[in-house]
């Protein structure tokens, strides 16, 4: 923090010398440089650990994550400003931009110095499939100012899993308030979700970071995405704050924010509601940590799934901590399929709020996302260590909590503390509960059946 504190006053300092002296080119680049690079330090060495630690109920304060876009307005002078309009960029949302975009992003990488790479405000520019590549000289921040507009020709696209790509950049930022719009309605009929004569295809990611360490994105409006919304592959230390992700409750596998193989992520005040999850972790993601979430409609916040096709999966250390769930299908959700291994261990879902939510508290381990029944299988995801504390509301359908696990490796090491959970209008609701053991279950309702006392050191749970 004393760090931080001399870094805003070295700013002030530069501003009233600035100011005095009445030039704008005052800033010495490598004094400029010095403070920006602190601060871009202390923006991603924070110490995530700290607050994704299992049990830990102690957050740090969102107000120690210092906003470096601030200091990137400050200095119309320090950081260069690279403007896709200056590099032919119409806007119009008729002609693409793909090629203004290429050689704004081509300058912006090579830059030896911290950049800005602006979309600016008011415009729609349509984009074709493209991509970002790093790795970059310097540091990025990208703001969209306008909107980007996603190509609505299918045959137009080589690559079926990418709208945006952002791959291998590292040290980026980007956020502007703009709006990134899909355009899904185009694809979702010929999704086989919707037709079921159809054959089951990929349709792309509208915004994927893939390799990107050191990243944040915030303050953007994700819409109508043709597939998946916003996607971290392969990242580590991500902050992810002030989206807000929209499409209709019909439209087929836009999960809001998906988070694969990556590690570090923090993704806060956030607004989801969307034809599938709201926010989906799966393999080889570790200390994925969500707070302030408002999600619905969709299929909740989910875990998984993991285990399709005899996979092996490894989630944990994943904290949902304050999320609030509006008519959503599920709330807090682990989904694995028969016949996977691996593990989804050290979990923690707390102060939650739930509306009207069809299955509020569920694992699921027969998930079948397929046509085909899923056939009975021996193995499975192990899921170890969860924590349910504070989660209260209502739940749409009678069973309120639902843990279906399974036999052979039945959900082990369940906590459940402080859950209130009731029908509509305050009916009562119910617990299902199959080859799931407790370690501590305190203050809850509904409660698995035959379960009378609470304080049992084991409670297990056969059916
Ligand atoms: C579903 O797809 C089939 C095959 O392409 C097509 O003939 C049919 O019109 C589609 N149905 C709807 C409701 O779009
Ligand atoms: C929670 O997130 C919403 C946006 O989804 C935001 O408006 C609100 O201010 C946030 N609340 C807190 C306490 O940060």
């Amino acid at each position: 923090m004393v760090i931080q504190r001399n870094n805003i006053l070295l700013l002030i300092i530069i501003f009233v010398l600035s100011i005095s002296t009445c030039r704008s080119n005052f800033i010495d680049d490598d004094l400029f440089k010095q403070v920006y690079n602190n601060i871009l330090e202390q923006e991603f060495a924070h110490d995530f650990q700290a607050y994704l630690s299992y049990l830990s109920t102690n957050i740090e304060s969102k107000n120690n994550i210092h906003d470096f876009n601030n200091i990137a307005k400050i200095d119309k002078n320090g950081i260069r400003v690279i403007d896709v309009c200056s590099f032919g960029a119409k806007g119009d949302g008729k002609s693409y931009d793909n090629k203004a975009f290429e050689k704004a992003w081509k300058e912006t990488c090579s830059s030896k110095t911290p950049v800005q790479f602006v979309v600016p405000q008011n415009k729609n520019y349509l984009l074709k499939q493209i991509t970002f590549s790093g790795p970059c000289k310097s540091s990025i921040s990208v703001q969209i100012f306008g909107s980007l507009e996603a190509c609505d020709k299918i045959s137009d696209y080589t690559d079926r899993r990418h709208w945006i790509l952002f791959d291998s950049v590292q040290n980026l930022v980007v956020g502007g308030g703009g709006t990134i719009n899909g355009n899904g309605n185009v694809w979702w009929p010929y999704s086989c979700k919707i037709n079921k004569s159809l054959p089951c295809k990929d349709a792309p990611t509208a915004l994927t970071f893939n390799n990107c360490n050191n990243l944040k994105v915030k303050n953007l409006k994700s819409k109508d995405a043709q597939q998946i919304h916003i996607e971290f592959e392969s990242c580590t230390n991500v902050v992810a704050s002030n989206l807000m992700i929209t499409a209709s409750k019909k439209s087929p596998n836009t999960d809001g924010v998906h988070v694969t193989n990556s590690q570090n992520i923090q993704i806060s005040d956030t607004t989801i509601g969307t034809g599938d999850d709201c926010i989906s972790i799966v393999s080889g993601s570790q200390k994925v940590h969500a707070t302030n979430i408002t999600c619905g409609p969709g299929h909740g916040i989910s875990i998984g799934s993991l285990g399709s096709k005899n996979s092996e999966a490894h989630v944990s250390h994943v904290t949902v901590n304050g999320a609030k769930f509006i008519g959503s299908e599920n709330g807090v959700r682990i989904k694995t399929w028969q016949g996977g291994s691996g593990e989804a261990s050290n979990i923690k879902f707390q102060n939650v709020e739930m509306q009207d939510v069809e299955n509020p508290i569920i694992i699921d381990q027969n998930y079948c996302d397929q046509v085909e029944p899923c056939k009975q299988q021996y193995s499975a995801v192990q899921v170890k260590n969860v924590v349910y504390e504070n989660i209260k509301g209502t739940s749409a359908t009678k069973v309120a909590i639902k843990f279906d696990c399974s036999k052979n490796f039945p959900c082990e090491g369940i906590i459940m503390k402080n859950i209130k959970l009731v029908g509509e209008n305050g009916k009562p609701s119910e617990a299902m509960c199959k080859n799931v053991h407790f370690n501590n279950i305190e203050d809850v309702s509904p409660k698995c059946p035959s379960v009378e006392s609470s304080k049992d050191e084991a409670l297990l749970y056969n059916y």
